[in-house]
């Protein structure tokens, strides 16, 4: 007997099953032709998930690979959402100029199971609030000042003696240090590196970063998000459960500064956050804007993006360091030269060591940490060139093609200083198409303080250690990707001690 004699299917049954196969591939088909016609061309994908199932973990490649085929703004269909992704510097730079790409996607980062927002989520006036807020309190704690200049360099000479004693696992050491920097800002106070509650914040919210992509499942599916997480499969869904870890630990903080309501000094984001609740309710302003849950969630958003993406930019500029010991040179002669070996460095030392920034501006090219930026959506119809974005479309700036452009820099796979360095080698330059923070009115708000962190912890570390790892290691550059790119092998590194 033959399986298919299990299934007997009377005649208008089949003819039923058939009419909808049938009726299903023609509306693919007709929509998928309409979508050609309003947006850039773009490979077609399957009905329902779209191209999504194509794309592999390190999204970014085969964004890029795909703007080959199909020119440098293309379109394609992720889940039910029509997405644009930009892949050259041309059309990025008109990107970044219009406002009607300020919006985010309806869908939150954590859609249908976590109901606030974080500013890096909203759309709009709240977003525009809730962006202002946070710069003018952190710039009134000394964010991108000398004060905050200060707290970096004591958090450095705490951090410094723990690299020097044996082989070290760089990344797990650096992060609860550069964790510190912006703990100061948020909570009014740093913490002891053995503090039960800084390792188990640390631990989650680097679990929370290994798994999460911006352009992910949560954007695209979120009910098979939901599902998924509820069942506990695929990394997304690992991401869920260290968040509400994440988030219960910063409410023990909120819940402490709630406790002295009646001091008047704002003495960290927290405290401004919750002066400006109080003030708006005051006024009868009493909206769920200004609510704990989007606090719990602005506090989580910079706690993630301060903490891992500095310590991923250093881990990538120790590796070329090790790959190329010519580099430590060539940055310990203008250590020398500028600061010595007993004064410890300041920012503006760096005026004086274009080697050292041209270094810096190489890492933050060839480690493009942020390879997607986090997803646009568009508010309204626009053009881009002579592409059609229409109103409620994801848009994508691939940040990873920009910075392996060969036309914009040759060799785009080697690592060479050299090409932030003017002819003369005398200054470092500042090139357009570096963009690691993005661009425009949604650019990093963290760019000042991560160009402060990158550059003390790099000077501080090369005047005090030469980095080398063992000799019969064999170096990867490969990269594992989550919020950001980050080395995939980084071998234990070893410190030793200078003079
Ligand atoms: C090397 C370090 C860093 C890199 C490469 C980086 C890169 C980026 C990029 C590419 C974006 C997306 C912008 C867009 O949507 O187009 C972003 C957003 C953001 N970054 Fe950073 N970032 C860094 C450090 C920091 C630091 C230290 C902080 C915290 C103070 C921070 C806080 C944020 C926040 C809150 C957003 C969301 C902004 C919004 O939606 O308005 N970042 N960052």
């Amino acid at each position: 007997m033959f399986l298919t004699d299990y299934f007997v299917f009377s005649q208008p049954l089949y003819s039923l099953a058939t009419g909808l196969i049938f009726l299903f591939e023609f509306n693919f088909l007709v929509t998928t032709i309409k979508r050609l016609f309003r947006l850039p061309s773009g490979p077609w994908g399957l009905p329902i998930v779209g191209y999504y199932p194509f794309l592999k973990d390190e999204s970014y490649l085969e964004f890029d690979s795909l703007s080959k085929k199909y020119g440098p703004v293309y379109s394609l269909k992720l889940g039910q959402h029509d997405v644009v992704v930009i892949c050259d510097w041309d059309h990025l730079k008109l990107a970044f100029a219009d406002e009607s790409l300020l919006d985010k996607p309806h869908e939150l980062f954590f859609e249908g199971l976590i109901k606030y927002p974080s500013f890096a989520e909203m759309s709009g006036e709240h977003w525009r609030s809730h962006r202002r807020l946070s710069l003018h309190v952190l710039r009134d704690l000394g964010f991108g000042t000398s004060k905050m200049e200060e707290a970096i360099s004591k958090e450095i000479q705490q951090f410094l003696p723990t690299i020097s004693e044996g082989k070290v696992d760089f990344f797990e050491k650096l992060l609860p240090s550069v964790s510190n920097n912006i703990s100061i800002l948020l909570f009014g106070h740093n913490f002891k590196y053995s503090d039960p509650f800084k390792v188990d914040l640390d631990h989650n919210m680097d679990r929370v970063n290994r798994a999460f992509q911006f352009a992910g499942l949560s954007a695209f599916f979120p009910w098979l998000f939901k599902l998924s997480t509820f069942l506990g499969i695929f990394r997304m869904s690992v991401a869920y459960s260290h968040v509400l870890a994440v988030e219960g630990l910063l409410q023990k903080e909120i819940d402490k500064h709630q406790a002295e309501s009646g001091k008047s000094e704002i003495d960290d984001y927290i405290d401004g956050y919750l002066v400006e609740q109080k003030n708006r309710q005051n006024k009868d302003e009493n909206d769920q804007v200004y609510s704990m849950g989007v606090l719990r969630r602005n506090l989580t958003a910079f706690f993630a993006a301060g903490s891992e993406t500095v310590t991923a930019t250093l881990a990538w500029a120790m590796m070329y360091l090790v790959y190329n010991p010519e580099y430590q040179d060539k940055i310990r002669a203008e250590i020398a030269e500028v600061i010595g070996f007993d004064r410890e460095p300041v920012y503006t030392d760096r005026n004086r060591m274009p080697f050292t920034m041209a270094y810096l501006n190489e890492t933050q090219r060839i480690g493009s940490i942020i390879a997607v930026n986090l997803l646009r959506r568009a508010s309204r119809d626009t053009k881009i060139g002579k592409y059609n974005i229409p109103k409620d479309t994801i848009v994508i700036f691939n940040l990873w093609s920009i910075h392996r452009d060969p036309k914009l820099w040759p060799e785009p796979e080697k690592f060479d200083p050299n090409r932030f360095l003017s002819e003369d080698g005398s200054k470092a330059v500042k090139l357009p198409y570096l963009v690691p923070f993005s661009g425009g009115k949604r650019i990093c708000p963290g760019e000042g303080l991560a160009n402060v962190e990158t550059f003390l912890y790099l000077v501080n570390i090369l005047q005090k250690y030469r980095v080398r790892c063992d000799p019969d290691v064999k170096l990867s550059f490969e990269a594992t990707f989550g919020v950001s790119r980050r080395p995939k092998h980084s071998p234990p590194l070893i410190f030793e001690k200078i003079g």
